[in-house]
């Protein structure tokens, strides 16, 4: 079936990869990319698909209704991903108001941009919005996992916004019918993600010999999913989850923050043919993150189940692959951090 998909945020990290595997799977789809090109957005990120006669880039704002309304008319489209959203937790507790316009209100206005188009006519219409573990709040150290029923209780301005967005969705599903899933998944690492983010920040850190600003004492606990797997993900949800379902999507791969940091300036100085240990002094506790949820873990035995899907790579491949494309993309790196990634660094850094 030849569908016109509408991907929201395709110039960012996961979106990114999301766009290229939809551009590269399916000839026969049109792609639409909407994305505002915040500091987070980057066409460098799809260079490879760029000039596909089925992939279109739009820069607009996903709050922006009548840009929206064009879009649905103009290429008739028929599903949406929707990823546009700000996204990194420190930025949300310096300006908490952005995160609710982007990722409440614009996909609100996504929402009902879709209601409008499709006005009923379900059949063979889907909209797919993609969510955080982070809504589900913070777990303890007991083993417990985040299932798909677990009680949503955000902590950050991020994850409330999130959260947020997530409800409107599936009150479009239970109100109007509208044909909704959502994907909560956990922590995504690989290409192209900003170096504001853990591991991008970090392997750029560590080759620069600079501080590694680990919050707290290390201790708390992410699971981590390739990109691409997060990816395969979506695009098998996109097809083939049950409308109105959501579905959890992580890599059963927990870490703890410092025990994951260690990996990093080993594998950096490995690769960069430094002497083992080299990087260590780099490691430097400073105060901890405000309201720093403690364990994120993800069950996604409902996705494994339903629809086939696993995690397809072991950590310390994903981690051994990311940080070889950081280094050996070196310009890609280069080009977001010059202008005014440093000072904006160097504000962050200096509240910590
Ligand atoms: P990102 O910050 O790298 O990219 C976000 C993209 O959205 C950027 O290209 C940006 O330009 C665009 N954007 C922001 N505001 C916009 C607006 N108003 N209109 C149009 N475009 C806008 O984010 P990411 O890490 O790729 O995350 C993508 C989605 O996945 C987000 O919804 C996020 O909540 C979710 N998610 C991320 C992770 C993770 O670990 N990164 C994990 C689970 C879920
Ligand atoms: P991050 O990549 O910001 O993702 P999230 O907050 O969405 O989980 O952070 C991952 C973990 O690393 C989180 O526990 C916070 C911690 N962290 C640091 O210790 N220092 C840093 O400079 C950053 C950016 C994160």
């Amino acid at each position: 079936m030849k569908r016109n998909i509408l991907v929201t945020g395709g110039a960012g990290f996961i979106g990114s990869h999301v766009v290229r595997r939809l551009v590269n799977a399916y000839p026969d789809y049109l792609v639409v990319n909407l994305d505002k090109l915040t500091y987070a957005g980057n066409l460098a990120n799809l260079k490879e698909v760029e000039n596909r006669p089925n992939y279109r880039f739009v820069k607009g704002d996903i709050c922006d209704r009548e840009l929206l309304r064009d879009l649905f008319a103009r290429h008739a489209i028929d599903g949406v991903i929707h990823l546009a959203a700000e996204s990194h937790v420190d930025r949300s507790i310096h300006d908490p108001l952005t995160f609710a316009r982007t990722n409440v209100m614009g996909t609100l206005a996504l929402l009902e941009a879709a209601h409008e188009a499709w006005n009923g006519a379900w059949e063979g219409k889907r909209f797919h919005h993609v969510s955080t573990d982070e809504v589900y709040g913070a777990l303890g150290f007991d083993g417990t996992l985040f299932t798909e029923r677990t009680r949503y209780d955000p902590h950050s301005p991020y994850s409330a916004s999130k959260a947020s967005s997530d409800h409107f969705v599936r009150a479009f599903h239970d109100t109007y019918g509208l044909p909704t899933v959502v994907t909560n998944c956990s922590n995504n690492y690989g290409p192209y993600q900003f170096p504001e983010k853990l591991i991008p920040l970090f392997i750029n850190n560590i080759r620069h010999g600079r501080p590694l600003p680990v919050y707290g004492k290390g201790e708390n606990v992410r699971d981590w999913l390739y990109v691409e797997d997060h990816a395969r993900a979506l695009d098998l949800v996109f097809h083939e989850g049950h409308t109105g379902e959501t579905y959890n999507i992580g890599g059963f791969n927990e870490w703890r923050n410092i025990d994951l940091i260690r990996v990093l300036v080993r594998t950096v100085d490995r690769l960069l043919g430094r002497e083992e240990g080299a990087s260590d002094g780099l490691i430097t506790y400073v105060t901890d993150r405000a309201g720093h949820d403690l364990r994120y873990a993800i069950d996604s035995r409902k996705l494994k189940d339903e629809l086939g899907w696993e995690p397809s790579l072991q950590f310390e491949e994903g981690i051994e692959k990311t940080v070889k494309w950081y280094l050996e993309n070196q310009a890609w790196m280069d080009e977001i951090t010059s202008g005014d990634y440093e000072s904006y660094y160097e504000r962050m850094y200096a509240n910590r």
